[in-house]
């Protein structure tokens, strides 16, 4: 199909691997949206003009093109040519026998947008704009589990933010990679830092072993985290990359 070399994946895509991308994007006006829109389906750019906000309509193109493009990255298949169908809960998956066991995940924010993708395993993926005054230990004690308040509580002044980014990115990777989303209680598991792992309560059965946690910075503006249901965590072998949007628009000039 002719991907741009700067799509290319180095490796196969196996139940072994996982690929990250992040697609960082300054406010992009009319025509770079309109060119990274040619690579969404009718349904996407529909919901893309209801958007009212504009920073909120490019992060969804943006993150939709570059789920498309990631997905041919790894399959015989144009981008615009991808069709998606929700599971359970919402999180949507690729419909019909082109998906040929890929699962991904997507996630978006004002300036940033990020993709995860494997084989026949569960992938999540977070990425969160980190504003002043925004996630606050106030809030923290809404949605976090006792152990990571006490694990923020004892963090250096200059660490709370980044440790409160990181559990709360980590929190929604998980809950994402489930697929669960909002149905699973937020308080019923919790993460430690350095490295990421986690642990569940009583209430929800879960093996921490049978995971994979990561947490980036892929700007000092943004908090990433991604998640993989692994039962060899240490075995998975990693592709996590930037994209560039001008790499993102010579795809969609040549594929559709
Ligand atoms: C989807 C959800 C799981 C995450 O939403 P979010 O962080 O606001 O938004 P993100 O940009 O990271 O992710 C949205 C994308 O996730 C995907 N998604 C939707 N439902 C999903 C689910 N059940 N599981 C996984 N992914 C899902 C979709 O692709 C969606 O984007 P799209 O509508 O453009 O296709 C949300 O429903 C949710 O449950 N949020 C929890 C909010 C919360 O309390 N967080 C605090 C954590 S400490």
């Amino acid at each position: 199909m002719g991907l741009a070399p700067d799509m290319r994946i180095a490796q196969a895509v196996d139940p072994d691997s996982l690929v990250v991308r992040y697609l960082a994007f300054e406010p992009m006006g009319e025509a770079r949206l309109a060119g990274l829109a040619r690579m969404l389906d009718d349904g996407e750019r529909a919901y893309a003009a209801r958007l009212k906000v504009a920073g909120e309509r490019e992060a969804y193109v943006a993150a939709h093109a570059l789920v498309r493009a990631t997905l041919s990255s790894a399959a015989d298949v144009a981008p615009y040519a991808w069709r998606f169908q929700p599971g359970e809960h919402g999180k949507p998956r690729i419909a019909g026998p082109v998906a040929q066991g890929l699962s991904f995940n997507l996630s978006h924010a004002r300036g940033m947008v990020a993709v995860a993708m494997s084989r026949h395993r569960d992938v999540g993926v977070d990425v969160e704009r980190m504003e002043q005054g925004k996630l606050t230990m106030q809030l923290a004690d809404q949605m976090f589990a006792p152990a990571e308040l006490a694990l923020c509580r004892a963090a250096p002044p200059a660490r709370l933010t980044d440790a409160l980014y990181d559990i709360w990115t980590l929190k929604e990777a998980y809950i994402k990679a489930d697929g669960g989303g909002f149905t699973i209680p937020l308080q019923s598991f919790a993460f430690t830092l350095d490295p990421p792992s986690i642990s569940f309560d009583p209430s929800r059965a879960g093996d921490p072993a049978g995971w994979l946690f990561r947490t980036l910075r892929p700007a000092p503006t943004h908090a990433l985290a991604f998640a993989m249901r692994h039962p060899r965590p240490a075995d998975v072998r990693m592709d996590v990359q930037p994209m560039t949007e001008d790499a993102l628009l010579r795809l969609a000039s040549t594929t559709n």
